[in-house]
C-alpha cells in the first residue's frame, strides 16, 4: 500500500530497501518535543488567522499533548514506514484525533517544519554547552584561586621555559572556555529566526501570520527568505564549528592532565572517581577520562567536517541529503557535553602536588631569563650579551650536574667580574614568578585580578 502521507500519486508501496534508506525516524525522534512545540505554535496561529476553527485547533492541541505524553511514557509505537517523527507525530494524532489532524499541515511543509524542529534542539544544545562551559570555568576558578601563587614549570616546545604559576595555567584555560562560550552566544543570536511557514520552500498562499508562531517559539524573527530559510543549515554548522574548537581546547587540557598525571610528572593527582584501573597491572591508576576526552573530540571534527560535505554542492533549496545533517549533530553534541562535563568532574576533583610543581619550577634552568634580565637591569648589560653570559652561566651548572641557584659567586664571576651577590636574588622561582607583574603575567597578584574578574563575569 501507499504512504498515507504522500501516497496520492502512488500505486506501490517502498521497497524494504528503500523504506530503510529513507526512514530518519530511528534517530530524529530525539526531536519529538521540537515537532510538538512547533505544530502546537503553528496550530494556533492557524486558528487565529481564521484558516481554522477554534475547535479544531483545539483538538489539535489536546491531541498533540496526548501523543506528547505517550512518547515521554515510552509507549508511542515509531514506525518506519511513516519515514521520520514528524509523518510519525501527525499519523498518531489523526488516530487519536481524526479528521482535523488532516488540517494541520495547512500552509506548512515538512521542509519548514524540519528546519524549525532541528533549530530547536540546537538551540537547546547550545544553551547546554553554554551551561556546561559556565560549570567548568567555575571549577577551573576555584583550582586557580587556591594555587595562585603555586609554582609550577611553564613549557615551551614542552621544554621547560619560566616558572609560572599554577592559577595563571588554570586561568589560560579560563580564558579560551570563556571564548568558547562566546562563541555559543554568538551562534545562538545568529540563528535564532524561525523557519516556520516558509512552507515548501516559496511560501505560501494561506494568510499565515509568521510573526506570531516565530515569537511563540522563542525566536526574534521569522527567516526573511523561504528559499533560505528551508534549506540554511549554517546554524548546525555554527553549532559544529564552535563545539569544534571548544573540543580541541578540551583535548588540549586532556593531554596535559594525561601528562601531568603521570609518575614522571607527578603534577596532579586524579581522584579516584575520574581514574580506572588495570586488570593485570595493580599499581595502575590511568587517566581514562582525560584520555576519552582527549579520543572523543575527534567525533566532533569528523561532523563538522561532515556536514560540511553534505551541504557543500547542494542546489536550492530542500534536498534529501540535508537528513543527514541530525546524526551528526546529535552525535556531537552527545560527546560535547560528556566531555565538558567529565572535564568538569575531573577538575573540580583533582589536586595539584604543590611540592612536585615547585621541585619541577625550578629544575631546567627555568630562571635563566630571570638572570639575563638581572644582568639588563644592574649592570646596564645590552640584553644580547645578557643573553650569552646568562648561556655560559647554564652550559657551566649544566657541565656540573647543578641548578643556576647553586653556582657560588666565585664561578659567576668566572664568567662576568661584574656580578654581585645580588644575583641570588632573582634566581628563586617565587621571586621569578612574583616579577612577573605585567597586565596578564604570572605574578599571582595578577592572577588574583584576573580571577576576581572572572568570578563577577560569571555572575
Ligand atoms: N526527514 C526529513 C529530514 O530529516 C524531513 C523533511 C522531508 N521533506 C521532504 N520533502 N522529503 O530532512
Amino acid at each position: 500500500t501507499s504512504n498515507q502521507m504522500w501516497g496520492g500519486r502512488f500505486a506501490a508501496g517502498p521497497d524494504a530497501i528503500m523504506e530503510a534508506i529513507n526512514a530518519s525516524i530511528g534517530f530524529d525522534q530525539r526531536m519529538a518535543a521540537q515537532d510538538i512545540a512547533g505544530s502546537r505554535a503553528h496550530a494556533a496561529m492557524l486558528a487565529k488567522a481564521g484558516i481554522l476553527t477554534d475547535s479544531d485547533a483545539e483538538a489539535i492541541r489536546e491531541g498533540l499533548l496526548t501523543v506528547l505524553s505517550e512518547i515521554d511514557a515510552g509507549t508511542f509505537a515509531f514506525s518506519t514506514a511513516l519515514e521520520d517523527i514528524h509523518m510519525n507525530v501527525e499519523a498518531r494524532l489523526k488516530e487519536i484525533i481524526g479528521e482535523p489532524a488532516g488540517r494541520l499541515h495547512t500552509g506548512r511543509s515538512r521542509n519548514d517544519q524540519v528546519a524549525t524542529d532541528f533549530k530547536l534542539w540546537v538551540r537547546d544544545q547550545i544553551d547546554a554547552a553554554i551551561s556546561g562551559l559556565e560549570a567548568l570555568i567555575r571549577a577551573l576558578l576555584v583550582q586557580a584561586e587556591a594555587g595562585a601563587e603555586w609554582v609550577m614549570p611553564g613549557f615551551t616546545h614542552l621544554q621547560t621555559a619560566q616558572p609560572v604559576t599554577w592559577g595563571h595555567h588554570m586561568m589560560a584555560y579560563v580564558e579560551m572556555f570563556g571564548r568558547d562560550r562566546s562563541r555559543f552566544q554568538d551562534a545562538r543570536k545568529r540563528m535564532n529566526e524561525s523557519p516556520l511557514g516558509a512552507a515548501a520552500l516559496a511560501g505560501t498562499s494561506f494568510p499565515i501570520d509568521r510573526h506570531m508562531t516565530a515569537e511563540a517559539l522563542g525566536f526574534d524573527r521569522p527567516a526573511a527568505n523561504s528559499l533560505d530559510a528551508v534549506s540554511d543549515r549554517d546554524f548546525a554548522l555554527e553549532f559544529l564549528a564552535a563545539a569544534s574548537i571548544c573540543a580541541m581546547h578540551l583535548s588540549r587540557f586532556a593531554e596535559e592532565l594525561v601528562i601531568w598525571s603521570s609518575a614522571q610528572f607527578r603534577f596532579v593527582t586524579l581522584s579516584d572517581r575520574f581514574s580506572t584501573g588495570s586488570s593485570i597491572m595493580p599499581q595502575k591508576k590511568n587517566p581514562d577520562a582525560a584520555e576519552l576526552i582527549r579520543a572523543k573530540i575527534g567525533r566532533i571534527f569528523g561532523a563538522n567536517t561532515a556536514l560540511l560535505m553534505v551541504m557543500k554542492g547542494l542546489p536550492l533549496a530542500y534536498s534529501k541529503d540535508m537528513q543527514e545533517d541530525k546524526e551528526q549533530v546529535f552525535d556531537a553534541a552527545d560527546n560535547l557535553m560528556l566531555a565538558l562535563a567529565a572535564m568538569e568532574g575531573m577538575v573540580k576533583d583533582m589536586s595539584a602536588n604543590r611540592e612536585s610543581l615547585e621541585a619541577a619550577a625550578g629544575s631546567g634552568f627555568s630562571t635563566a631569563t630571570d638572570l639575563a634580565d638581572w644582568l639588563v637591569r644592574a649592570l646596564n648589560m645590552p640584553f644580547r650579551d645578557a643573553h650569552h653570559v646568562t648561556g655560559t652561566l647554564v652550559a657551566m651548572a649544566e657541565a656540573r650536574g647543578c641548578d643556576l641557584p647553586d653556582l657560588t659567586l666565585a664561578d659567576m664571576q668566572e664568567v662576568h667580574a661584574a656580578i654581585t651577590e645580588d644575583v641570588f636574588g632573582v634566581l628563586g622561582v617565587h621571586n621569578s614568578v612574583a616579577s612577573r607583574m605585567s597586565y596578564g603575567g604570572t605574578a599571582p597578584d595578577q592572577v588574583r585580578a584576573q580571577v576576581t574578574r572572572w568570578k563577577d563575569l560569571m555572575e
